[in-house]
């Protein structure tokens, strides 16, 4: 025995090293017909890590005072040594982290990788999804422009205007009347330590819960069913370690010459990414012109908007918002097709995605614009259609007739 057996068995003896490895990596079946659009949950992971990384740096030399913070992120753009570049991972970054996790849950709705058994690893997802846009709406605050103060004076005045408990509400959000110097700190210590914490728990029991039942595929069928009677192999998967490890680092060697080359050449993206006015120091009194959300909040920003307020109130609008999320915790249950995969689904399930898609581009879109009457009522077409691709879709599932699947995955 050499001494790194010994060693292996040493630790082996003491903590389940090779146990885990194997589990996990060297004797974990994934399916054989992974694609493209499997790409994104590795890269999600890639994200996270970079998010954390980075924003230690960041937080180095940030000062998290109303006073200093928006020259502490001059400073560190200007002075810090290859402060411009952690900074722009950063931002750039947080676009991206949405953009990957918009594909990842895309590929879910393709796939029907929400469906029994796969209901956890879904709603692991989708809490992931809220708690990352509380974590980038918290962390837009911090560099204490024009945009993170009018944009969070925006949306925590949203929460003023749930009946009864609306106004105190607002005042716990902010610790304050206004936005201050109070609610910069409290939203840094969520930014920096509590929403990390919850996003990393989260994303540990959205693994956890994949490794239990196994991962999906492009023909939605389960690889369980065929198993090699002596081994117990599922006769379609392959071990996840060398072949996916292998798989996904083309994934990240081709995802890292993407975010380079916006990192280097367009860091802003045009104000998609950072916005000109939050290059402006915070100034209580004056209202920027046009108050607009970052893109990945916009198709919400539109719903809120395209909703009439009643007797004065937003409150309506901020219920469909909320509504716009909340439906999809219920996607598990309202999908009652016979098949998975969009592959062998008909041409209703396939037109109503499509519409749906659609429909949240042109949120995501007209969000961006000022709310003329015109864009408002294409806002309100979208809005409807959105809700109707969630409501419907347990009678539209279970009228359609669908194509059969096969028994064993197709290429
Ligand atoms: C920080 C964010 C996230 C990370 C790091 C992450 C990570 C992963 C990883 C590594 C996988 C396995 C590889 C793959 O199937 O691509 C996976 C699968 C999955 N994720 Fe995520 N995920 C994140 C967010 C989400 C969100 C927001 C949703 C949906 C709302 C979601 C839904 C799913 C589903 C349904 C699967 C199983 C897919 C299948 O087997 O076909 N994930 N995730």
């Amino acid at each position: 025995m050499s001494a790194l057996q010994k060693m292996m068995g040493w630790v082996d003896d003491r903590f389940p090293l090779t146990a885990t490895y194997k589990a996990h990596l060297s004797e974990y079946y994934a399916p054989k017909n992974f694609n493209f659009w499997y790409f994104f949950g590795s890269l999600a992971l890639l994200l996270l890590v970079l998010q954390i990384v980075t924003g230690i740096f960041l937080t180095m030399n940030y000062k998290p005072d109303a006073e200093l913070a928006f020259a502490s992120v001059e400073y560190i753009m200007r002075d810090v040594e290859w402060g411009w570049l952690i900074r722009y991972m950063h931002s750039t970054g947080a676009s991206m982290f949405f953009v990957v996790v918009y594909l990842h849950m895309f590929r879910g709705l393709m796939y029907g990788s929400y469906r029994k058994p796969r209901e956890l690893i879904w709603i692991f997802g989708v809490l992931i999804y809220l708690v990352l846009m509380a974590e980038a709406f918290a962390g837009y605050l911090l560099p204490w422009g024009q945009m993170s103060y009018w944009g969070a004076q925006v949306i925590v005045n949203l929460f003023a205007a749930v009946p009864f408990i609306g106004e105190d509400l607002s005042i716990l959000i902010r610790g304050d009347y206004v936005i201050s110097d109070a609610t910069l700190n409290r939203f840094f210590a969520f930014h920096v330590i509590a929403l990390p914490l919850v996003l990393l728990a989260l994303v540990v029991a959205h693994l956890v819960a994949l490794h239990e039942v196994g991962s999906n595929n492009p023909d939605g069928i389960e690889i369980k069913k065929h198993k090699d009677p002596v081994t117990h192999i599922p006769l379609d998967g392959i071990p996840f370690h060398p072949y996916y490890t292998v798989k996904d680092i083309v994934g990240v060697i081709v995802f890292l010459m993407v975010f380079s080359a916006i990192l280097f050449f367009a860091p802003e993206m045009g104000g998609y990414f950072l916005e000109a006015a939050n290059f402006v120091p915070a100034d209580s009194l004056k209202t920027p012109e046009h108050i607009a959300p970052l893109w990945y909040f916009t198709p919400f920003y539109a719903i809120l908007r395209a909703v009439p307020p009643l007797f004065g109130s937003q409150f309506p609008g901020v219920v469909a918002m909320g509504m716009s999320i909340v439906l999809m915790f219920f996607l598990p249950w309202l999908d009652r097709s016979k098949v998975k995969s969009i592959r062998y689904r008909g041409p209703i399930y396939k037109t109503m995605l499509a519409l749906f898609i659609v429909s949240f581009i042109g949120l995501g879109y007209l969000g961006l614009l000022p709310a003329t009457p015109v864009a408002t009522i294409f806002a309100q077409v979208f809005s409807v259609v959105y809700f109707l691709f969630f409501l419907l879709m347990p009678w539209y599932t279970s009228i359609e007739k669908t194509k059969p699947e096969p028994e064993r995955v197709t290429g």
